[in-house]
């Protein structure tokens, strides 16, 4: 393809090799994502309406939106969205339809126009606080493999209980490498698929919010860790969100962060502030959403 006139005039003051560099710089910026987790919510079909209305209310030329609606609200929030936000589902099953009671396929969900499915969130792994069984890692990888194949592209939550973040940060990252590991061995750890939720577990719905350095010293050891295990072009492009009790009201001191990537959000999510979170991370990162593209 022929250079562009500014291709032609960068090039020559800088000559060919540093166009390159420019050019692998700009792919390696990550835009930001927030997610809207509803978890078991609202009550009632009649609420859906107003959330959706939070949703469509965000400015999304800055920044990727989804929301995972309940899966009995699923079917009433898919085609409601008016700004490019789209839905991801809660959980998906490993192996597509049949005989599966109580199961949601991902074969199901493409039928129904959804691409993308939140997998691994602490509330499935046992974190639940009834004796539910839990969601192993092995599990995980299981289920995302089946949505690549697809075409979904897949929100993966991480994060440690209390008593692990109290051994200290060592034990926090060795806590999230085991969770990422089967991914890892399965080879699905490509960042245009794949966007990471950090969620430390004593955060989630508590109102203590793992602070700025908290957040900030896990992700970039998350991301150390891709790019020794998986390699530096993964970690550079591996978009890694925080979740936790994340406000409008803490998002700006948290986007600052250099490898805070966006939110998965819970409970404000429900509110109207959820578009000021949005906001935020979009002004701290700068980065204008490639439109084209799509969630
Ligand atoms: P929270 O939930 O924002 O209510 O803490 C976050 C999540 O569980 O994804």
């Amino acid at each position: 393809m022929a250079p562009l006139a500014s291709e032609r005039m960068l090039s020559r003051t800088i000559g060919r090799v540093g166009v390159l560099r420019l050019a692998t710089r700009a792919l390696a910026t990550r835009v930001p994502i927030v997610g809207g987790n509803w978890k078991c919510n609202p009550k009632s079909a009649a609420e859906l309406p107003e959330l959706i209305a939070n949703i469509n209310s965000c400015d999304t030329s800055g920044c990727e939106v989804y929301v995972c609606p309940s899966p009995l609200h699923v079917a009433l929030v898919q085609g409601k969205l008016t700004n490019g936000a789209v839905v991801a589902p809660q959980n998906c099953n490993f192996t597509g339809c049949g005989a599966y009671t109580g199961e949601m396929a991902v074969e199901q969900m493409k039928s129904m126009g959804i691409s993308w499915v939140l997998i691994g969130h602490s509330e499935r792994r046992g974190e639940f606080g009834l004796p539910t069984p839990a969601e192993s890692s092995a599990l995980l990888a299981t289920k995302c493999k089946h949505a690549y194949e697809n075409g979904f592209k897949v929100i993966y939550a991480i994060g440690e209980p209390l008593p692990v973040r109290e051994k200290g940060i060592s034990a926090v990252v060795a806590h999230c490498v085991e969770q990422l590991k089967p991914f890892k061995e399965m080879t699905l750890l490509d960042p245009d698929k794949i966007v990471l939720a950090y969620e430390p577990v004593w955060s989630i719905g508590t109102g203590v919010t793992a602070s700025p350095k908290q957040a900030q010293e896990t992700h970039a050891a998350i991301r150390a860790w891709l790019a020794k295990e998986v390699g530096k072009d993964t970690a550079d492009r591996m978009r890694i969100q925080y979740g936790g009790s994340a406000n409008a009201k803490n998002a700006p001191e948290l986007s600052a962060c250099p490898d805070v990537d966006g939110f998965l959000v819970g409970g404000a999510s429900l509110k109207a502030e959820f578009k000021d979170i949005v906001s935020a991370v979009a002004k701290a990162k700068g980065q204008k959403r490639p439109m084209s593209k799509g969630v």
